[in-house]
């Protein structure tokens, strides 16, 4: 244990009673298992784990850059803490994440919300017990965003929100720089984790009886360019379908310039990995695409779905759509509800476009009004509800694989099918966490329904 560990653990050792943290993360599922991982380094300091923020003398809130009405929502909860600090002076507030590596977001906090303790970015996770001395000890805010070349120790056992589905990064960071986007700033230049880092972990999480492992990065079909030995992520996906046990691997996302047929046809092998795939759209224009530096085409996408379909007639895709991108005119937006209509995806997940100071697309001329970018996602949102409601009836009558993973107060249970579509059926909460075959009876445009067999 590092000298600040064990100085914190003397510290709350002194405490009357066992000090708790309350730990919330924005984002995407990258900053979630981040955040489970600040938790286990908090829990081996001998800090328990609350949700009750109002009992916590941890708070700490793992940010999210991606969009502004990430970052709005954050400063408005740390604005919120100012009165149970007044309260308990004692509380530590920390802020860490994509949102606090940036510099502005320092400021900001410091100028603003002088109450915040500890800030630190994405890089400096590994240096949370060096700040949290500082924080515990001096008055002083403690900041860390320093670009540091190291990851999160891999020792440290993560505090998992689910018993039997988990998240497992296998790379940190992104070389892409769509234009759009802040994650390559916040998250720095691409690194992948040793492909047996990875697998033992699978091993050990599958030996516990986790269910569902679901691998992470940023762009997974770029995994193992940069190892000393490098591994394509088929071969990582074949390596991993090969460890015996009852498990299924999901994996996201996969950027399209480089999902290749060798992908397509790993999926295809493998019966652990499901049937399905996140195929990052964004747009279906392609002087859109061209401006948001995607590299690839409608066309060319469009032709890595048609050889999955072909091989997979019934593979579910689904994906992420930013309207309403620096002059977007309402052609380009006809070119992406052509390509949502033949694609036809089981689920979108779309964004009005949000300008991110320091991109590419943050100066590029943007004539577009916001009620036009609006209307432009209900339209959106519109087409894809008749197309998943239609798309949904495929599977009546039909049997599934769910992992049920809560219970309503109604008597029914929900979870996912191997294809990723909420699926439900009267059931006792015996079921969650458990794969069960469930014979499709309704669907709706979110969600099918059915009878456990
Ligand atoms: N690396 C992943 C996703 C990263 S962020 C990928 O490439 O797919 C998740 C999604 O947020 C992106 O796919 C994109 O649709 C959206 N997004 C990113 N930056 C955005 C911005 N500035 N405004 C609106 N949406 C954005
Ligand atoms: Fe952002 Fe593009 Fe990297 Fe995804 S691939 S994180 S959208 S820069
Ligand atoms: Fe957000 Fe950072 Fe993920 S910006 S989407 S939490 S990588």
């Amino acid at each position: 244990m590092t000298d600040h560990k064990q100085m914190i653990k003397n510290i709350l050792e002194q405490s009357e009673k066992p000090p708790l943290c309350f730990l919330h993360s924005f984002g995407c599922q990258q900053n979630v298992s981040d955040g489970e991982k600040i938790l286990g380094l908090l829990c081996e300091m001998g800090y328990g784990v609350t949700n009750d923020i109002t009992a916590a003398d941890l708070i700490i809130y793992n940010t999210c850059a991606v969009r502004e009405g990430a970052e709005l929502k954050v400063y408005s909860l740390v604005g919120n803490l100012k009165n149970l600090k007044k309260k308990n002076p004692g509380l530590i507030i920390g802020v860490c994440g994509c949102m606090a590596q940036q510099e502005k977001t320092v400021e900001k906090l410091k100028k603003s919300y002088p109450y915040v303790d500890i800030i630190f970015g994405t890089f400096a996770l590994g240096e949370l017990p060096r700040l949290l001395y500082k924080a515990l000890t001096e008055k002083e805010t403690a900041v860390d965003i320093t670009e540091y070349n190291t990851d999160f120790p891999e020792d440290i056992r993560p505090v998992r929100s689910s018993s039997f589905s988990a998240s497992v990064p296998i790379m940190y960071g992104c070389n892409n720089f769509c234009s759009y986007c802040i994650v390559p700033y916040v998250r720095g230049r691409e690194r992948s984790r040793p492909p047996e880092a990875i697998i033992n972990e699978v091993k050990e999480l599958v030996s516990s009886g986790c269910k569902e492992i679901m691998l992470l990065g940023q762009n997974v079909n770029s995994y193992g360019k940069t190892l000393d030995e490098p591994i394509s992520f088929s071969e990582l996906l074949r390596r991993i379908n090969d460890i015996d046990g009852d498990f299924r691997v999901r994996f996201m996302s996969s950027h399209p310039k480089d999902a290749t047929k060798e992908l397509i046809d790993t999926i295809v092998g493998c019966e652990k990995i499901c049937k399905h795939l996140h195929l990052p759209l964004q747009s279906g224009s392609d002087r859109i695409l061209e401006a948001m530096n995607r590299h690839y085409t409608a066309e060319k996408y469009l032709e890595t779905v048609r050889y999955a379909r072909s091989l997979i007639p019934d593979l579910s895709f689904s994906t992420d759509i930013i309207v309403g991108f620096p002059n977007e005119i309402a052609e380009d937006f006809e070119a992406t509800l052509d390509v949502v209509r033949k694609v036809r995806y089981d689920n979108i997940f779309s964004f009005i476009y949000s300008k991110r100071t320091g991109t590419k697309a943050a100066v590029m001329e943007d004539v577009t009004p916001e009620e036009e970018k609006k209307e432009r996602i209900q339209k959106l949102l519109e087409v894809q509800r008749e197309i998943s409601s239609e798309g949904f009836r495929r599977f009546i009558g039909r049997t599934l694989t769910v992992l049920f993973d809560s219970a309503d107060d109604e008597g029914y249970c929900s979870g996912k099918s191997n294809e990723f579509i909420i699926v439900k059926a009267k059931a006792d909460a015996s079921v969650i966490g458990s794969f069960r075959k469930v014979k499709i009876t309704k669907a709706f445009n979110w969600a099918l329904e059915g009878d456990i067999i």
